[in-house]
């Protein structure tokens, strides 16, 4: 193409245009639009869709998310669902309603968790401090109970440690009926665990947080 004759009127503008396609302005909205798909692909799709990766049964359950940066020495986001609590690398749902513990479990279950586990001191603080602003029940059922008196079981298995257990003073009672175990909210945490009839209370559910 001869550029040099394109300087006479009528002609100028088309030959400019050519040659500088990339001006035009489609591409450049084509060019935003696949840099903004792509930047949606990444934050939001690509977490949720990891190659190879099953979303988990929480990533199912839920559609609203809440992320906030991960930990300095990681990469990426943590989310939990909204209305969630995050601690470390958890997500946590105090229940505003009460049910017996069977159903607890069930509820929990049917929302991708399972009834709260402590495994640390740090983390009972956390649950406790929760349950006292929820200011709704007085008892919340943990994921501990026991088939035969005194012989207690986490929901997931972890195996229950006497030193790491927060029983209320003078609990538990170990009563034949008391089997299922609830966080009591009025008592000062940590020692705030109470053993107690598997009849109608709150529920902690807990979930691994999702990384993104
Ligand atoms: C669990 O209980 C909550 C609160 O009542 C309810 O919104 C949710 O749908 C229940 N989920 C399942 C799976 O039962």
């Amino acid at each position: 193409m001869n550029r040099q004759g394109s300087v006479s009127p009528g002609t100028a503008a088309p030959a400019e245009e050519r040659s500088c396609s990339w001006m035009k302005p489609w591409v450049f909205l084509v060019s935003a639009l696949a840099i903004k798909t792509a930047l949606v692909t990444i934050y939001l799709v690509a977490p949720f869709s990891r190659k190879g990766d099953q979303p988990t049964a929480l990533q199912q359950a839920f559609t609203e998310w809440r992320c906030i940066s991960a930990e300095p020495q990681e990469r990426g986001w943590m989310c939990c669902p909204k209305g969630w609590k995050r601690f470390q690398k958890s997500c946590y749902y105090i229940s505003g309603n009460i049910m017996p513990w069977a159903e607890s479990v069930q509820n929990c279950t049917g929302m991708g968790s399972h009834l709260v586990v402590i495994n640390s001191k740090a983390e009972q603080v956390f649950v406790s401090e929760e349950i006292q602003q929820s200011s709704k029940g007085l008892y919340y059922f943990i994921g501990l109970s026991a088939e035969k008196v005194g012989q207690w079981q986490w929901v997931d298995k972890t195996p229950f440690s006497v030193s790491a257990a927060y029983w209320r003073k003078g609990q538990p009672s170990n009563k034949d009926d008391q089997k299922c175990v609830a966080i009591q909210r009025a008592s000062e945490p940590p020692n705030n665990w109470n053993d107690l009839t598997c009849e109608h209370h709150h529920r902690v559910c807990e979930a691994a947080a999702v990384t993104v």
